[in-house]
């Protein structure tokens, strides 16, 4: 798909371009926290799953004061590298793993989190139940690194596919949480499972210490005694309350739209070009004449 025809079929993506935002993803942010308030005396935030950036730029934006920049740490975390931010400390890190929390600790100071984001997706293989899968664990790894660095009384916010059996996870998360409550804003495609669980008020279990450690699995991190995540009763499951947000007469994520006269320009140029993308490496081939056709 052309540059321009992709301007011309999804508002978000042009729009987000004309704004700055190195993905439409940034739409998604504002439209949770115009809703939820989410940023409101945030001091220390972790952006997992970040590249490009674009949740982390709206994370400095909007929580760097030009007064007080020192007063706030913004850590994001991605697999792949990202083109720095300004305020950002940024970590090319795997979040499945135990020394990503320790990175991050020590940029805090030891200080907790008072907000975790989470906009993760793994690549999709096509297989469904295995894509499914995969990104209910990588969920539970964010849950998991969250629980131990979210002060009490912090938020937590993630991606979700709603699928099958994503009351379960409500469930779950209730068990740990004030409120849970699922969000669909305005820019994620109304044709996509994609939501956002917005978890408010971190309530960790009395006399349980969470530590992440490379010898437990997640399952056996969950399987405390005091918090077995796994409810036995699916008449239990926890059914969450679900919000829209975002202006509902703003423009149609999944529409395709003419570009009129308000449109100086076709197309515009992408604001941060991919650092690592998975062509890249055929493309370096292609230019030694390394990839040839069988
Ligand atoms: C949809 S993108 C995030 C977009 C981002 N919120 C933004 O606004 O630019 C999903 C990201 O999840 C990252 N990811 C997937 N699994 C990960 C893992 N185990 N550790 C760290 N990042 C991961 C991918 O590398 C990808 O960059």
């Amino acid at each position: 798909m052309g540059k321009s025809s992709k301007d011309k079929r999804d508002l978000y993506y042009r729009r987000a371009k004309e704004e700055g935002w190195r993905a439409r993803s940034a739409f998604k942010l504002l439209q949770l926290n115009d809703q939820f308030q989410l940023f409101n005396g945030v001091k220390r935030v972790v952006d997992l799953c970040a590249a490009p950036g674009s949740w982390s730029q709206v994370l400095s934006r909007e929580l760097k004061a030009p007064e007080n920049p020192e007063d706030v740490k913004i850590v994001s975390v991605d697999l792949q590298p990202m083109t720095p931010i300004d305020g950002v400390t940024t970590i090319q890190a795997d979040i499945t793993h135990p020394k990503t929390l320790q990175k991050i600790l020590e940029i805090f100071g030891g200080e907790p989190a008072d907000f975790v984001c989470s906009d993760g997706a793994p690549d999709v293989t096509g297989l469904h139940d295995l894509d499914e899968y995969i990104q209910a664990q990588l969920i539970l790894s964010a849950l998991q690194l969250t629980t131990c660095i979210l002060k009490e009384g912090g938020t937590f916010v993630a991606k979700i596919f709603r699928g099958r059996d994503i009351d379960l996870l409500y469930s779950q998360l209730s068990y740990l949480f004030e409120k849970v409550i699922c969000a669909k804003p305005r820019s994620s495609r109304g044709t996509s499972l994609e939501a956002f669980v917005v978890c408010l008020g971190y309530k960790p279990r009395p006399g349980w210490n969470p530590q992440l450690e490379l010898t437990k699995s997640t399952e056996e991190f969950f399987k405390m005694p005091i918090l077995y995540l796994d409810l036995p009763d699916p008449e239990e499951r926890l059914i969450a309350k679900f919000v829209a947000c975002g202006d509902l007469n703003d423009v149609d994520s999944d529409a395709t739209y003419t570009l009129d006269a308000n449109f100086k320009k076709m197309a515009l140029d992408p604001v941060q070009m991919p650092t690592a993308p998975p062509y890249k490496k055929a493309l370096e081939m292609k230019r030694r004449g390394e990839l040839v056709r069988r």
